[in-house]
Formats: structure tokens, sequence, C-alpha cells
């Protein structure tokens, strides 16, 4: 229940009565008697709420008896910031005289705890009595407050810029392996293509016959085929199989067997493209023929071997156009299942090594939420557990819907986080990390991101091997 103190009860203090609250001690007879003139008392119950955070600010209240408590939203919650009996507490408009917008809004609410009786103020009043009375306080207040608020801005873009960095740092480091790996097969390609051409004069010195060639390039053509859909082997199957081509090699011949079969075992070339080529090629050109067939593999792997490259990196590219989502806008709904997606794939070589389990509730309806920020939470999160479990583990990615909220849990097996230090590892600044690896800015990035800009709740549950960090998003949309 809300009183409306903000109007003028008529019920007047005297000036001594005024002179006896601290902040009005040394005021003179004359200033006494103007704000006398112009503050009323008003009354409310136990229970009742006199002012709300975020409503425009109007006045400014004084306790003259009772109990009041002053409570912030943080995230859903109301936390109680402070709790007075004290005779002249104050609140509400009390930054009403700085020229700035965001001082125009009640930053706490007051909820009476027992009956209370206020001295109330207009905020216009307010202003006015500082302004004439203590200009100079006013204008050093004024400085203050703003850079205080510049400051906050200034760590706010450190911390966008922070997450770029690690953004970028990922993504070249991520692009790099299979970008290389690109320029190497290519580089690979090049040189067999020219020994193809090379293979292709010699068979051609030797004379060999139109029928003999069609049938080569027919069982070239297989061998590529078999190749694309050759299975993976083990080491030990791969070891197996390449002691028996080297023997059919070693019986028809062929001199520098050791060259030809491990790409023949990777190529998954079979005995019967083998004994075909045997039985249509002449013995002196038999090892040109399988050398051939052995340059038509590789090159067959090369291939593929940048077209999976080249495909890796634009998939990196699209993760990335996710993560940050450059073509969307801020606030909306989306399926939270992609961003979470999109950041393991960029955390790819991180997460080599670790066991990653999916428990996904594909059911979940689309969430509202600003989706690059809560990118930078799954990578924090992430980050955070894979440097835990130091390359061994389970990363366990887990998703539910939990009343009207979206739960994310992203669990490791980790040693933990200790009893005592569960509510500090929240804290800017807060690491356990050597200087230089840990900047302790990620929990604190990722809980404001979670808790203030949506609205929702970030916790941990940790015991040694069982560590959860809890995400919860509230499904409705926010009301700002
Ligand atoms: N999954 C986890 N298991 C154990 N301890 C953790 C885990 N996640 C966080 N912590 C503890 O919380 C501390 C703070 O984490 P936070 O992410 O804020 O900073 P950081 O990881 O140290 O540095 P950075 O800024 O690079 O993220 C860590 O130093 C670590 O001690
Ligand atoms: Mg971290």
């Amino acid at each position: 229940m809300t009183t409306d103190i903000a109007i003028d009860t008529g019920e007047r203090l005297t000036p001594e009565q005024l002179k006896t609250l601290f902040l009005f001690e040394h005021l003179n007879t004359e200033q006494l008697e103007w704000l006398a003139a112009r503050g009323w008392v008003a009354e409310a119950a136990a229970g009742e709420t006199v002012l709300r955070e975020g409503d425009p600010a109007e006045v400014f209240v004084m306790l003259l008896e009772g109990e009041i408590r002053l409570c912030q939203r943080v995230g859903r919650d109301e936390v109680e910031v402070n709790r007075s009996s004290m005779v002249g507490a104050y609140a509400g408009a009390m930054r009403a005289f700085v020229q700035d917008e965001t001082a125009q809004r009640y930053t706490v609410s007051v909820h009476v705890v027992r009956d209370a009786r206020l001295f109330v103020l207009h905020a216009g009043n307010l202003v006015e009595l500082m302004q004439t009375w203590f200009p100079m306080a006013v204008h050093l207040l004024e400085g203050m407050f703003i850079g205080l608020r510049n400051s906050q801005e200034r760590v706010g873009r450190r911390e966008q810029l922070l997450a770029l960095g690690a953004l970028t740092a990922g993504l070249t480091h991520e692009l790099n392996n299979p970008a290389a790996a690109a320029v190497r097969a290519a580089a690979g390609l090049r040189e067999r293509v020219g020994t193809m051409r090379h293979k292709l004069a010699k068979l051609a010195d030797d004379r060999i016959d139109r029928d003999l060639l069609r049938m080569l390039v027919d069982i070239q053509e297989e061998a590529v085929t078999i190749a694309a859909k050759a299975p993976e082997l083990s080491a030990l199957e791969a070891s197996e199989r390449e002691d028996e081509i080297m023997d059919w090699l070693d019986a028809h011949n062929v001199s520098d067997g050791w060259n030809l079969a491990p790409i023949f075992v990777a190529g998954g070339t079979t005995d019967e493209c083998l004994n075909k080529i045997a039985a249509g090629a002449p013995p002196e050109i038999l090892p040109a023929a399988l050398h051939w067939l052995a340059s038509a593999l590789e090159t067959e792997t090369l291939l593929s071997e940048i077209t999976d490259s080249v495909t890796r990196i634009s998939t990196l590219v699209g993760a990335a156009k996710q993560y940050s989502h450059m073509d969307r806008t801020p606030y909306e709904r989306v399926d939270i299942h992609l961003g979470l997606k999109s950041t393991l794939m960029l955390m790819a070589g991180k997460i080599e090594g670790l066991e990653i389990v999916k428990e996904l509730d594909r059911s979940l309806p689309p969430v509202p939420v600003y989706p690059a920020e809560l990118n930078q939470v799954w990578t924090n999160l992430i980050d955070n557990a894979i440097q835990a479990m130091d390359g061994h583990g389970t990363l366990t990615i887990r998703t539910l819907r939990e009343n009207d909220c979206a739960r994310i849990e992203i669990c490791d097996t980790g040693p933990g986080v200790p009893e005592e230090l569960q509510v500090k590892i929240f804290q800017p600044f807060f690491t356990t990390k050597p200087v230089g690896q840990g900047t302790g800015l990620g929990l604190d990035i990722s809980y404001r991101i979670v808790v203030e800009r949506h609205g929702g709740d970030l916790s941990v549950e940790s015991r040694p091997g069982d560590t959860r960090f809890i995400v919860r998003l509230p499904l409705t949309e926010r009301q700002v």
C-alpha cells in the first residue's frame, strides 16, 4: 500500500522544532521560518510504502517518529540497504539540485516499519534552498556526482573492450588452425599436381596402350570414390593393413612400397583395385601406375582438407557473427541454445580434451534477452569452468524450464569454490588466479548482465568435483 505523502497536509512544524533536526541545526531563524512555511508533516502506518524506487523524485522526507527501511531493487528482489529510527534520517529527492536527469528519480524505496511521522518538503523547494543558501556546496556536489557517473561510464566502456578483446583473441586463435591447414594443404596440392604431370609423362614415355590408360583412369576414379568414404581406422588396424599392402607390393616387385603403403591405407584402397591394376599393367609399368594412383589419392585427401578447413573458417565466422549479434537488434526473444552453441564453437580449442555433456531442454521457449551480452556470460562461465578443470573433467551445459524462468547451468568437475569464497567471487577484481591470468572481472560482469540487465539471477552451488553456476532468466519481457 502506498500513502501519498506528496500532498500537503497543512500540518506545520515550528522553526524551533525544525532546528532540532540535525540537518537544519545551523540554519538561521529566517531560514527556519522559510522552511516551516513550506514543509508539512505526513503520517504513514507500518507496512506502507511512502516512496517508490524509480518514481519521479517529487519530495524530500525526514523521519520525525517511527522507523523506516530503505530498499533497492537488485534483479527481481528488493534488498534492504538501510533501516533507521533515528530522528532526522532523510531520504527521497536528495539530488534534485543536480542538473542531471538520472538524479530526478528516487533511487530507493522507503517502507514504513513502525508507524511514522515524516517532515516532507517539495523537491522544488529543496532546490531553491540549496541554490540560494549553499551555492558553493551545490557546485561541489554536482561535480562529485557527475564525476562519479563519468567514471562509471568509463568502466563500462572498458568492460566492453575487455569482452571484445576476449572475443578477438579467441577467434584469431581458432581461425589460425584451419587457415594454416588450408595453406599447407594448398601447397601440398600444388606439389602433387606437379608430380602427377610428371608421372603421366613417364607413363606416356613407356608408350602404354590406349586401353591400359583407359583402365588406369577408371581404377583411379574408383579408388578416389572409395577413398572419400574410407572409414577411419584405429592405429592398430592401420598398421596391420599397411603390413598387408607392403606384402602385396613386395610380391609385385614394387621397390619403394613404404612410400606408397600409407597412402593406400589412408585411402582405403582395396586389394581388388590393386589386383586389377596388376592384372592389366605389364610389370615394367606397374610401379609408375601405382605411383600415379597414389598421387591421385593424395590430391583427393588434400582437396578434402582444404574443403574442411575452409568450411571450418566460415562456420567460425558465422559463430562470431552470432556471438556478437552484429546483425541483430539488441533486446529480443531468442532460442538460448544458439548463443550457447556459438560460444562453445568459438571456445573449441580450449575445451579440447574435456568431456562435454549437453542436457538441453529443446522445448524451452525463446527467452527475451540481449543476446550479445548474454554470450559474454556464457564465455565467462565456461572459461572459468575450463580453467578450474585444468585439462581434464566434464563440462556440462544444462538448460531447463523452472517456473517462469529459463534455467541454464554451466557445471564442471573441478575442485570447486570454497564455501567462504562463494560470496566474494562475484565481487569485481576478486581472483585467485596469478597476476596476468585473471582480472577477476568475469563473474562481476556476468552478474551485472544477468541480474541488472535481464532481471535474472546468477548463483553458484559448489563442492569438490561438482560446481554449478546457475543462471536464471525470466521468460517474460522486462518492464523497465
Ligand atoms: N568454475 C569454477 N570453479 C572454481 N572456482 C571458480 C570457478 N569459477 C570462478 N571461480 C573462482 O572465482 C574467481 C573469480 O572468477 P572471475 O571469473 O570473476 O575472475 P577470474 O576468472 O579470476 O578472472 P577473469 O577476469 O579472467 O575471468 C576465480 O578466480 C576463481 O577463484
Ligand atoms: Mg573468469
